[in-house]
């Protein structure tokens, strides 16, 4: 049977992390050509290793997402490599215990902090886009997916930075929605929940059975669940979607 991206050429930012690399794997199987970028390549190979293991064809792309200059390289390589592009997960981001303010109220957020997840949270899908839409719009089409979350959509204690910055995505996400419709370039958002990957280990450990009992499912979710929600939205099958922010979160969203 063929896959929904079979013949496509696919790119995924923080591509070694879950949710990253489910998506890259999960684009893999319904036939992409899939480039993994990451700030860290050692994890990003490993993906690579899982896609190619699985029949798949996949390449490794260098890319900081805070960088302008690397952000517009990574374009040109997927670019120069598959011909085109036409799907984009932007997806690499960081919480606040990466930026060493976690548990923080927001007063107590440091200038350095705040900055820091914002120049990759917000930032870096803007810089990611920016560079993408434009060779989308030369060859006349293509699907945009950013990594909202539920914390786009809501408050969350001692989560500022991150908080603002994922509903500053989703601002982005609906914008760029109606600028590009007419270029035939669609772009949603995913938002997941608490999702099992290296990000929530810290904050699962120290009270993940209180934020458990909040979620409808009473589970976390995996990043296998967020990677079907993205292929579908690269897909041709979600062909009138556009400017959307779809929650993938256990029912979280809906308490
Ligand atoms: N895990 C969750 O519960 C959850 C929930 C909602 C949203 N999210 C979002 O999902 C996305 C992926 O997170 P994850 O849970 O897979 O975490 P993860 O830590 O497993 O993966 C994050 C990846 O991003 C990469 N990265 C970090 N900074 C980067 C930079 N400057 N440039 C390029 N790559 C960079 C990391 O190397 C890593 O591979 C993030 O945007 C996160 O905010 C996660």
């Amino acid at each position: 049977m063929p896959g929904i991206l079979d013949g496509k050429a696919a790119l995924v930012t923080g591509g070694g992390g879950g949710i990253g690399r489910a998506t890259a794997l999960a684009m893999a199987r319904e036939g992409a050509r899939v480039a993994v970028a990451d700030a860290v390549e050692s994890i990003a190979q490993e993906t690579i290793g899982a896609i190619n293991a699985a029949g798949g064809q996949a390449m490794f792309v260098q890319a900081d997402v805070t960088r302008g200059t690397e952000i517009a390289a990574m374009v040109s390589k997927v670019v120069s490599a598959y011909g085109r592009l036409d799907c984009a997960f932007n997806n690499a981001g960081v919480s606040g215990a990466y930026v060493g303010a976690s548990g923080q109220k927001t007063h107590e957020w440091s200038e350095e902090s705040f900055d820091k997840l914002i120049a990759i949270n917000l930032t870096g899908v803007w810089l990611c886009m920016k560079h993408e839409l434009v060779q989308m719009q030369k060859q006349g089409g293509g699907a945009i997916v950013n990594t909202g979350s539920i914390a786009g959509l809501i408050g969350l204690p001692t989560s500022s930075a991150y908080v603002a910055s994922k509903h500053g995505v989703i601002g982005l996400t609906k914008t760029a929605a109606l600028e590009y419709a007419d270029d035939k370039i669609r772009v949603n958002a995913v938002c997941p929940g608490y999702i099992e990957t290296k990000m929530t280990e810290d904050t699962m450990r120290r009270r993940g059975q209180q934020l458990m009992a909040q979620v409808p499912f009473h589970r976390m979710g995996r990043p296998e669940e967020i990677a079907e929600m993205v292929v579908w939205l690269c897909s041709e099958r979600a062909s009138f979607v556009t400017g959307a922010a779809y929650n993938v979160d256990g029912g979280y969203m809906a308490t």
